[in-house]
């Protein structure tokens, strides 16, 4: 049996496979995501919300793929920006660096990091293949935005995001240790008890 993951961002797969692979979810079922499915085009991600947007992609990608689709939307939400990137995340500019350049100018004259501070959002949907959601989650990590990037671990907003209970960026931790308490990372451990059963009873009921 097949699980969808339900994006074609590699760190995003990356880590993800990493949480499944650690719950022993490899030995049951054989993890594939849209970078395997290049034909598989990408939906529009119109919805004003994290959930909204897990649930549009879960949805569209198991109805285009015929398997069980877990989708993430997550992204950085900063209080002095009224809660910008948002769902804009990805959408920030045109690459990494970019994005963070952007984020950075528009914190310039932000100085006290008490204003600075930020959280990582992250909804999970687990669609069936006919599209139904059957399990949902949700998982945050509070930290603040950095002056300068720093770190080469992980992806996206990280080498700017001060991790106060790590001391350091979220780039500069190891995967396995952004992954056990990351907005993604807790997401997906609260979404894997329903996961779990959910793959137990597609394969008892599967011809
Ligand atoms: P999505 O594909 O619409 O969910 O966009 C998520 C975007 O939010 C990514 O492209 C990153 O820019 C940002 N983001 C989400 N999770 C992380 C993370 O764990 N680290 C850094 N940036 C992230």
């Amino acid at each position: 049996m097949k699980l969808f993951l339900a994006t074609r961002n590699a760190g995003k797969v990356r880590e993800m496979k990493a949480v499944l692979d650690g719950a022993g979810l490899a030995e049951e079922v054989e993890v594939v995501s849209a970078l395997d499915y290049p034909h598989v085009t990408e939906p529009e991600e119109t919805g004003s919300t994290f959930a909204e947007n897990a649930h549009l992609k879960a949805t569209y990608y198991a109805r285009a793929t015929g398997l069980p689709a877990l989708a993430d939307d997550s992204g950085l939400v900063v209080d002095a920006l009224d809660g910008r990137p948002g769902v804009l995340s990805s959408r920030y500019g045109r690459d990494d660096t970019e994005r963070i350049e952007r984020l950075l100018s528009e914190l310039a004259g932000v100085e006290e990091d008490a204003r600075r501070s930020a959280h990582f959002a992250c909804a999970m949907a687990l669609a069936d293949p006919d599209g139904h959601i059957v399990a949902e989650s949700e998982g945050r990590l509070d930290g603040v935005i950095a002056r300068e990037p720093r770190g080469n671990h992980g992806f996206g907003y990280d080498p700017i995001f001060h991790v106060p209970e790590l001391d350091c960026r979220l780039a500069e931790a190891l995967p396995e240790v952004k992954n056990r308490l990351s907005h993604r990372g807790r997401a997906l451990q609260a979404i894997l008890p329903e996961l779990k059963r959910y793959i137990l009873i597609a394969r008892e009921t599967q011809p």
